[in-house]
C-alpha cells in the first residue's frame, strides 16, 4: 500500500474526491481506521479529554501526546498520521514551534503536524514548512483559545466571515497543505473551500468542505453526555462494551467462566 501524502490530498480536491479524517490515539483504532480506508489519522490534542480525562484540551502536554502519536504511526500502514501541537507548545515563537513540531516527526513518527490559528500563525506555518514539516492549519473555532473566544461558539457569522476568509488565505499563502475549519457557517465554509487551492477539512462546517473530521469517541458512541450538533453517531460502542463487561462479570460471579475449555 502507498502512504497517503500531502500531494494525494491536493489531487483528491482537484478530482472532487472527499477526504476522510478521524482522530486516533492508539494502536487498535489506528489499525481499524487505516484498514477501513480513512485517509488521515489525527492524533488530536482532544486526547486531553478523550484519553487523559481532562475537561478541555488545554492541559495535555507534548510528552503525553508523543507516545500516542508513536503508537498510531507504528500501526497505520496507509493513512497519513497528523500530530496535533498542544496548547503552549508553539505559540511563543516560530522557533519554539519548529522544535516542538520536529519532536512530533522524529519521536512521534508523524508525517505532518496541525496547529491552531490563522493569519497570526502565518510566520509559524512558514517556518515549519520551510524546515520540512508539512502543516495543516486549524481555523474558525479553535478550542485552545476558548478563553479568548468566549467559549464554544460558531465563528464567522455575519461580519466575522471576513476574518475566516482572511485566516484561510493567510495559512495557504504561508504554505499550509490543508486547513481544518471548525464550527463555521456552511455558506462561509463553502466559499473558503471554493476560493482555496488547498483542501479544507470540516468539523461543524457543513458539506461544502473538501473533507470531514470527527473525534472517534463521539462518532462511534463511546463518549456520553451532550454531543455537539455536528456529530453523527455511527455506533454504540459504550453500550456494546458495557454489555460485554456485565456479561463477563456475571459469568465470573456465577462460576460459568472459566469453563473446562479455558482450563489447562
Ligand atoms: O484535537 C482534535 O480532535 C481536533 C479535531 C476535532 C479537528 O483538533
Ligand atoms: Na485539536
Amino acid at each position: 500500500v502507498r502512504r497517503v501524502r500531502t500531494h494525494h490530498l491536493a489531487e483528491m480536491k482537484q478530482r472532487g474526491e472527499r477526504i476522510t479524517m478521524l482522530t486516533s490515539y492508539d494502536m487498535y483504532t489506528a489499525e481499524v481506521f487505516d484498514e477501513a480506508g480513512i485517509d488521515v489519522l489525527l492524533v488530536g490534542d482532544s486526547a486531553s479529554n478523550n484519553v487523559y480525562g481532562n475537561e478541555t484540551s488545554l492541559p495535555v502536554t507534548v510528552d503525553e501526546l508523543l507516545p500516542l502519536t508513536r503508537a498510531v504511526a507504528r500501526s497505520a500502514r496507509r493513512a497519513m498520521v497528523l500530530g496535533d501541537l498542544p496548547f503552549g507548545s508553539y505559540q511563543a515563537s516560530p522557533e519554539q514551534a519548529y522544535l516542538t513540531a520536529a519532536r512530533f516527526m522524529k519521536e512521534g513518527g508523524a508525517h505532518a503536524v496541525k496547529l491552531e490559528g490563522g493569519a497570526e500563525m502565518a510566520p509559524v506555518v512558514e517556518r515549519l514548512t520551510r524546515g520540512g514539516i508539512p502543516v495543516c492549519a486549524h481555523i474558525g473555532f479553535t478550542p485552545q483559545s476558548e478563553h479568548t473566544l468566549g467559549g464554544y461558539r460558531v465563528q464567522g457569522r455575519g461580519e466575522s466571515a471576513e476574518r475566516v476568509l482572511r485566516d484561510a488565505h493567510a495559512v495557504q499563502e504561508a504554505g499550509a497543505f490543508a486547513v481544518v475549519m471548525e464550527m463555521v457557517p456552511g455558506d462561509v465554509a463553502t466559499q473558503v473551500s471554493q476560493e482555496l487551492a488547498i483542501p479544507t477539512i470540516g468539523i461543524g462546517a457543513g458539506v461544502g468542505c473538501d473533507g470531514q473530521v470527527l473525534v472517534w469517541q463521539d462518532a462511534f458512541g463511546l463518549r456520553t453526555g451532550r454531543m455537539p450538533r455536528f456529530v453523527k453517531q455511527y455506533a454504540d460502542l459504550r453500550g456494546t462494551l458495557a454489555g460485554a463487561a456485565r456479561a463477563y462479570a456475571d459469568d465470573v460471579r456465577a462460576g460459568t467462566f472459566p469453563g473446562p475449555e479455558h482450563t489447562f
